[in-house]
């Protein structure tokens, strides 16, 4: 599970612990949140994901603390260190914004999936839960590389479910809209960042400005849990007949059928 310690990782570290799973929490810090999950079946890996070795060592921690691993969740992405989204137009990113953007939100998935695919095959299966963005369906003038790192991620899912499949390893991606997370909520962050554009103040930007801006059907931000209980079910056998998808869960933001 990466990026675990805030926002829709930590609520999916918590709704994996609540159905008995025992979980692997990796992100650069603790967090407060995080600790009050504390308990034999949790287990943080502090790693920069930024690091190429870092998604290596946390699925062989998952497999010295666990035994090894049915489920893998790339949930780590977003604004990569150091950068403040959205950003409004194409010409605000240079080579390297496009590299980190993709080094975080596409390479560190893929190098956690290559470390944990021959784990799973060992133990004849398991499940990837790729968390990606409706960006990835959704052009805009908004975070151009953001979604196209997520584009490749939902690509890539796809192409993985068609080789693992057979071999028991289900690959399916979540595409959340706006979700209410420390990415918009954070001094500086993303309602901030809207909130001097269009001169109203974050508390408005998060429940009216954005919600309107976007059209959402639903009228206001994504809970955390909403997402993460999209991530539970195709984690669980429950969904064992479900693979290669891409589940939208964007307050009815994407409007084509
Ligand atoms: N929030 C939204 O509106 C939204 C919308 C669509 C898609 N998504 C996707 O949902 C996923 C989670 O987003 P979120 O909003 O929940 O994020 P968030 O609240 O900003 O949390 C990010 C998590 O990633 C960790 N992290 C950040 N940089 C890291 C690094 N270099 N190495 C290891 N861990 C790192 C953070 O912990 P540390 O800081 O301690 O490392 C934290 O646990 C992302 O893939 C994002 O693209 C979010």
């Amino acid at each position: 599970m990466t990026g675990a310690s805030k926002g829709i990782g930590l609520a999916v570290t918590a709704a994996l612990l609540a159905e008995g799973a025992r979980v692997v929490a990796a992100s650069r810090k603790q967090s407060p949140e995080l600790e009050r999950l504390a308990g034999n079946n949790l287990l943080h890996v502090p790693v920069d994901l930024m690091d190429p070795d870092a998604p290596g060592e946390v699925v062989a921690a998952a497999v010295r603390a666990f035994g090894g691993l049915d489920i893998l969740v790339n949930n780590a992405g977003g604004p990569p260190p150091g950068e403040t989204l959205p950003r409004f137009s194409f010409l605000d990113a240079d080579d390297t914004a496009w590299r980190e953007m993709f080094e975080f939100n596409l390479f560190s998935a893929v190098r956690a999936v290559r470390a944990a695919v021959p784990v799973m095959l060992e133990r004849g299966g398991g499940s990837i839960v790729n968390v990606s963005s409706v960006h990835a369906r959704q052009g805009t003038a908004i975070n151009v590389d953001y979604g196209a790192a997520k584009a490749a991620m939902n690509s890539f899912g796809k192409s993985l479910s068609e080789e693992f499949g057979p071999q028991g390893i289900r690959v399916n991606t979540v595409s959340p809209g706006p979700v209410r997370t420390a990415w918009w909520t954070d001094e500086g962050g993303a309602a901030d960042v809207l909130a001097a554009k269009v001169g109203a103040d974050r508390d408005a930007v998060m429940d009216t400005v954005a919600p309107e801006m976007m059209n959402l059907v639903t009228g206001r931000l994504a809970d955390p849990r909403e997402i993460a209980d999209v991530v539970v079910l195709l984690a669980s056998p429950r969904s064992a007949s479900t693979t290669g998808s891409d589940f939208v869960v964007d307050s009815g933001w994407l409007k084509a059928v």
